[in-house]
C-alpha cells in the first residue's frame, strides 16, 4: 500500500523551492540583502541553505563569535515566509584553527600535511575539530532553536571520501580493524591473503592503506572511510539532536562518486539530499544523461524505503563542470527540476542564489546574476519552477512503490575497482551497466528501486543483479530464498566471484551457493576491444519468445548450463555456439544469467519479455516514444504522473482516457503533444 509521507519538516507543507544562500559574503552590502528577498519573494524561493562556508564569519578569531548577521538573515526570511536550511560550518575550517592546531589539516599517503585552504579537507579524526565542530553547532542550535525561519539542519558539505592518513587517523584505523576482525591478526592476514609476496602482518600498526596490492586492505580502507564519516557526522550533530529534536537533519549526498558508501550513511540522516549536476546538452546521447539522473534519483528515494528526498542542489544554468559549459536551453531547468520530483524529491534547490563576486564559482549558475534584476532568462526560469511547485502541494509527501529493483552497490563498486581491475581491465564500466539495465524500464514507464546488496527483496517481481562481483555477507541467501519464492532475478557475468574480502570463491563462479541457483558455472570470460563484438543467436522457440540476433561486446563469459534451459547461444568468434543466456526456475521463481555485456536491442527487448511475463506495464500508455519518461507519484488514492520529454522535438504520446494537468489545470485531450523538453503533470479529472 503506498502511502502518504509527512513533510521534510511539517512547519512547511509545500514544495521547497531555493538554493544555497551566503549572504555573509554581502555583509558590506546589506541593501543586497533586502534586494535577495524582494527576489525570492518573485522567484516563488521559500527554503534558503544559510552557513555553508561561513565559519570565518561566524567565529572570525577562536571564542569570538558574531551571529548579528545571522540573526538579521534569519529575520528576514521570517518575515519573507522563507525557511532556513541552515548548515553547520564545517565544510571549510577558518585559517585560524588550521595555523593554531595543525592537526585539522589532512595528511596524504606520503605523509605530507597539507597546507591550509580549499575546503572538504579536514580531518575527520581530530579530536579538535570535533569539538570546535561541536562548538558552533552548540551555539547555532542554542540560538536558532526558536527561531521560525529554522527548517533543516544540513550538515557540513558534500562529506568526501578523501585520505587523511595522519596518525589519528590511522590509528583509529587499526582499532577499526580490531573490531571488525575481533582483535585476531590471524584472521585479518588470512582475510588479506597476506602470505602473498610475504606480506604478513606482524602487528596491527604495521597496516596502512598505501598497498594498492592487498585488495582486501584497499577495501578495508574504504569502509574505514565511509565509517569515520558517518562516525564524524554522527559527532558533530549530535548537539543538534539534542537541542533541536523536531529538526530533521540531512547531508548533501553525491550519489554520483564512488568514495562513500552512501547506502550506509543513508541511514545516519533523517531524510536524503542530493546534489545533481548533469551535463545536459554536452552529449550525443543526451537521453543518456537523463537516464544516469533518473537512476540516481531512485536511488535516493529507495535509500529511506521510498520517503521522499531532497534535491539540494542543482545549476539553474551554467555548471563548473563539463567539458564546455553548455548552458541550460530553455525549458531545461523546468524539466530537470520537475525530474526529481517526479522521481520523489519534495524540493528543487540550487547551487547558487547569487552569484559570488569573486574566487572559483563566480560564472557558476545562479538564480541571481551579477546584473542584479528579475530580468534575465535564468532568473524567469527559476520563477518558472518557483510557479510549478507552487501547484504541487497536493504531491507533497506521496511515492512511488517499484516492483523491480535494480542492485548497485558502493562496496562491490570498490571491490571490482581494487579487486578486478588486474582482471577486467578497462572493461569494468560498472555504472555504464548500470545504466544500461535500467534504461528499459526507463523508457518504458516501469519505475525502479535502485537498491544495494543490503536491501530486503521480497516485495519486489524483478530483481536486476549486473556485475555483482562481490557479494556481501547474507546476499546470496537473501537471493536464493527471493527466487525459491518465486521471484524472478537476473544476474550477469563476473558476479559472485568474490567474498567481502576479495578472497576468490573456491568450486567455481557464481560462488555462495549461486552456481547451484542459476544453473550455471562460468569458466572464463574473454575481453574485447573496442569495435570487436560476438553475434548472439536466441534459441528457436525460446520461451521469452524474442528472436534477436543481438551482439555482445566489452566481455563474453563462457558458461556451462547445469541444470538451466539455455535461451541464447554465442553466433560468432571461438565461443559460437557455447550459452549466452540461461534461465532456472525453481517453482514459480526463475533465475536468468546473462553471460555477456550486450549492445543495442537486447536488454530492451529481454526486459520487456520479463515485465510483459511479470505483469509490469507503465500506468500511462503502451507506447512512450523514445526519450520520454512516465513516472508516477501516488498516496495510494491519487496518482500524479509525470510526462516529460527529454528530446529537442515534440512528442505526442496516446492517453485513452482523459486526464486533467496539474501544472496548468487544463483538460487534456486524448492525444497529449509535449513540446521539446515539456513536462507535464496529469491527475485523473
Ligand atoms: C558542489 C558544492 C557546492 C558548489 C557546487 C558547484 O555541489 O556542494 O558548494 O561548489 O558543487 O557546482
Ligand atoms: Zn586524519
Amino acid at each position: 500500500m503506498t502511502k502518504r509521507y509527512q513533510p521534510i519538516n511539517p512547519k512547511c507543507t509545500h514544495m521547497l523551492h531555493g538554493g544555497d544562500y551566503n549572504p555573509d559574503q554581502w555583509i558590506r552590502t546589506p541593501e543586497i540583502w533586502d534586494e535577495d528577498m524582494r527576489l525570492m519573494t518573485l522567484s516563488g524561493c521559500n527554503a534558503m541553505s544559510v552557513c555553508i562556508f561561513s565559519w570565518s564569519a561566524l567565529e572570525p578569531a577562536e571564542g569570538a563569535f558574531e551571529f548579528g548577521w545571522l540573526d538579521t538573515i534569519m529575520d528576514k526570511l521570517a518575515a519573507n515566509n522563507a525557511y532556513a536550511v541552515m548548515a553547520t560550518p564545517s565544510g571549510s575550517k577558518p585559517a585560524w584553527m588550521s595555523r593554531a592546531y595543525p592537526e585539522i589539516c589532512r595528511v596524504k599517503g606520503d605523509g605530507v600535511r597539507q597546507p591550509h585552504g580549499s575546503r572538504h579537507n579536514h580531518c575527520r579524526t581530530s579530536p579538535v575539530y570535533r569539538e570546535k565542530c561541536v562548538i558552533i553547532n552548540t551555539k547555532l542550535a542554542e540560538r536558532y532553536k526558536e527561531h521560525p525561519a529554522l527548517l533543516l539542519w544540513h550538515a557540513s558539505n558534500e562529506y568526501n571520501g578523501g585520505d587523511c592518513q595522519c596518525d589519528l587517523c590511522l590509528a583509529a584505523f587499526h582499532n577499526w580493524l580490531r573490531v571488525r576482525y575481533d582483535n585476531d591478526l590471524d584472521k585479518l592476514n588470512h582475510a588479506y591473503w597476506s602470505s602473498f609476496w610475504s606480506h604478513s602482518f606482524p602487528d596491527w600498526d604495521y597496516i596502512i592503506p598505501t598497498d594498492r596490492g592487498i585488495h582486501a586492505l584497499m577495501l578495508d580502507w574504504e569502509r574505514f572511510k565511509t565509517h569515520q564519516t558517518i562516525d564524524f557526522f554522527n559527532a558533530e550533530t549530535a548537539p543538534l539532536r539534542a537541542i533541536t529534536p523536531d529538526i530533521p537533519v540531512t547531508t548533501n549526498f553525491m550519489p554520483g562518486s564512488d568514495t562513500l558508501d552512501y547506502g550506509a550513511f543513508a541511514k545516519a540522516v533523517d531524510v536524503i539530499s542530493w546534489d545533481s549536476y548533469p551535463n545536459w546538452h554536452e552529449h550525443s546521447d543526451e537521453i543518456g544523461e537523463a537516464v544516469t539522473t533518473a537512476r540516481m534519483h531512485d536511488q535516493c528515494r529507495a535509500m529511506k524505503g521510498g520517503k521522499p528526498f531532497m534535491l539540494m542542489e542543482s545549476v539553474p544554468s551554467i555548471p563548473t563542470r563539463g567539458r564546455v559549459k553548455k548552458r541550460k536551453e530553455p525549458g531545461m531547468n523546468l524539466l530537470s527540476s520537475l525530474q526529481a520530483v517526479a522521481h520523489g524529491s519534495d524540493t528543487v534547490q540550487y547551487f547558487q542564489w547569487r552569484k559570488s563576486r569573486g574566487c572559483m564559482e563566480k560564472f557558476h549558475g545562479a538564480v541571481v546574476d551579477h546584473e542584479g534584476s528579475e530580468n534575465t532568462r535564468e532568473f524567469k526560469e527559476v520563477a518558472d519552477v518557483g510557479a510549478a511547485l507552487a501547484k504541487l502541494d497536493d504531491v507533497v509527501g506521496t511515492t512511488m512503490q517499484p516492483e523491480v529493483a535494480l542492485i548497485q552497490d558502493w562496496e562491490n563498486e570498490w571491490a571490482l575497482r581494487e579487486g578486478a581491475r588486474v582482471y577486467l581491465g578497462e572493461n569494468i564500466k560498472y555504472r555504464q551497466e548500470m545504466n544500461a539495465h535500467y534504461r528499459p524500464f526507463w523508457q518504458a514507464g516501469v519505475p525502479v528501486d535502485v537498491v544495494d546488496q543490503t536491501a530486503e527483496l521480497d516485495a519486489y517481481k524483478l530483481v536486476v543483479v549486473p556485475m555483482a562481483y562481490m557479494l556481501r555477507p547474507g546476499f546470496a541467501a537473501r537471493l536464493k530464498a527471493y527466487v525459491e519464492n518465486g521471484g524472478t532475478a537476473v544476474m550477469t557475468y563476473w558476479s559472485a566471484v568474490v567474498d567481502e574480502s576479495d578472497l576468490c570463491h573456491l568450486g567455481g563462479i557464481p560462488g555462495d551457493g549461486l552456481r547451484e541457483l542459476f544453473g550455471v558455472w562460468e569458466e572464463e570470460s574473454q575481453s574485447y576491444l573496442p569495435g570487436e563484438s560476438v553475434g548472439i543467436a536466441m534459441a528457436k522457440d525460446n520461451a521469452l519468445g524474442i528472436s534477436g540476433p543481438y551482439t555482445a561486446v566489452d566481455t563474453c563469459s563462457v558458461i556451462h548450463a547445469e541444470g538451466s534451459t539455455v535461451l541464447a547461444s554465442y553466433a560468432s568468434e571461438y565461443v559460437e555456439g557455447q550459452p549466452a543466456l540461461t534461465v532456472k526456475t525453481h517453482g514459480k521463481g526463475k533465475a536468468y544469467y546473462i553471460a555477456a555485456r550486450t549492445d543495442g536491442a537486447f536488454l530492451n527487448d529481454f526486459y520487456a519479455a520479463l515485465a510483459r511475463d511479470e505483469g509490469l506495464a507503465c500506468c500511462l500508455a503502451a507506447d512512450i516514444p523514445e526519450g520520454v519518461s512516465v513516472q508516477t507519484r501516488s498516496d495510494g488514492d491519487r496518482d500524479y504522473i509525470f510526462v516529460m520529454n527529454f528530446n529537442r522535438e515534440a512528442k505526442s504520446i496516446e492517453l485513452g482516457s482523459p486526464y486533467v494537468d496539474v501544472l496548468t489545470d487544463q483538460a487534456v485531450g486524448a492525444t497529449v503533444t509535449l513540446e521539446r523538453y515539456g513536462v507535464m503533470v496529469l491527475r485523473k479529472p
